[in-house]
């Protein structure tokens, strides 16, 4: 039976609003796109407008959902910078979503406070995706980690995973575990102790999947299908002298990888500070920018699912 799409006219505030089957049917529709001639594409999101609202700095996110509706023939417009919009006058984020709703068919919004996609998608009458808000959550990121597992590895399912870096305050972090935890994978969590995952996750997915915590990344990269590694979060930082502790407790490089697996493959969310060294980006593991390119396949899958474009 051929499934209904279950992203018609949706936000995307969580990764937790999401089924294995939601996300599969997601892929799906980015390789169906891929396969597309070059006009059928050009043509998905012909006259359709995404609205762009980013109160924090972004490359990929913001470039990677620009290209993506460019990709399939639709228009963009918004603010890469609040400062140059009338919030800097002092307008609210309800007034503005209320505007900019009159505009757009689908808007994505970036937000350094936590549950402001949520707050966004209450306020609207349109969908809202959540690029980024505050620690919580990025879910297209998430999206585009696993779309990059499977197309990379071929599965997900029986793979071991390790995620390393600032575990505590990087988004990009929630919102995988949470994905991860829909299919059966291992994972080995690596960080500084002060950079710990928070203890909700323990609670909310230590009976759906393993998780084991680990300070050195040496003692489990031998096992490891997957190294998803993140940087070392600054700006969340309510102390910079805490940062300064563990700004450079983990780095790596091509000495400490001879002990990986053949076929293991690095991610990271990017951008990338010094955690990853230069000389690893030509090695056979470094995936991360090819993830780039995931990223805008996943997102032109997902605005097409939710406008509802038939691919
Ligand atoms: N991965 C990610 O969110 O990157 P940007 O901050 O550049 O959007």
């Amino acid at each position: 039976m051929m499934m209904g799409n279950p992203f018609k006219n949706r936000d995307v505030v969580s990764i937790k609003d999401f089924s294995k089957d939601d996300l599969l049917y997601l892929f799906g529709v980015a390789d169906r796109i891929e396969n597309l001639s070059e006009k059928e594409r050009g043509h998905l999101l012909e006259g359709k407008i995404l609205g762009y609202l980013f109160f924090e700095p972004s490359t990929r996110t913001r470039l990677s959902f620009e290209a993506a509706m460019l990709w399939l023939g639709g228009k963009c417009l918004g603010f890469a910078e609040p400062r140059t919009s009338s919030v800097e006058k002092g307008e609210n984020l309800a007034d503005t979503i209320r505007t900019v709703e009159n505009y757009v068919d689908v808007v994505v919004i970036r937000h350094y406070k936590d549950g402001a996609a949520k707050f966004a998608a209450e306020v609207s009458n349109k969908p809202i995706i959540n690029g980024g808000s505050g620690t919580e959550e990025h879910p297209t990121q998430a999206m585009t980690d696993l779309y990059t597992i499977i197309k990379e590895k071929g599965v997900i399912d029986g793979l071991k995973i390790g995620i390393l870096g600032d575990l505590k305050y990087g988004r990009t972090v929630y919102s995988l575990l949470y994905a991860l935890s829909l299919f059966n994978v291992k994972i080995k969590l690596i960080s500084h102790p002060m950079l710990r995952v928070r203890r909700e996750i323990f609670f909310d997915l230590e009976k759906k999947i393993a998780l084991s915590e680990h300070d050195n990344v040496e003692e489990v990269l031998p096992e490891l299908d997957v190294l998803y590694v993140t940087r070392v979060q600054k700006e969340r930082f309510p102390d910079l002298a805490e940062y300064e502790k563990v700004r450079s407790s983990y780095v790596v490089n091509l000495k400490i990888l001879q002990k990986a697996k053949e076929d293991l493959i690095i991610l990271h969310p990017l951008p990338r500070v010094d955690e990853i060294s230069y000389e690893v980006d030509s090695s056979r593991y470094a995936r991360y920018f090819k993830q780039t390119l995931y990223g805008k396949k996943l997102r032109a899958a997902l605005l097409s699912s939710i406008l509802d474009a038939k691919v």
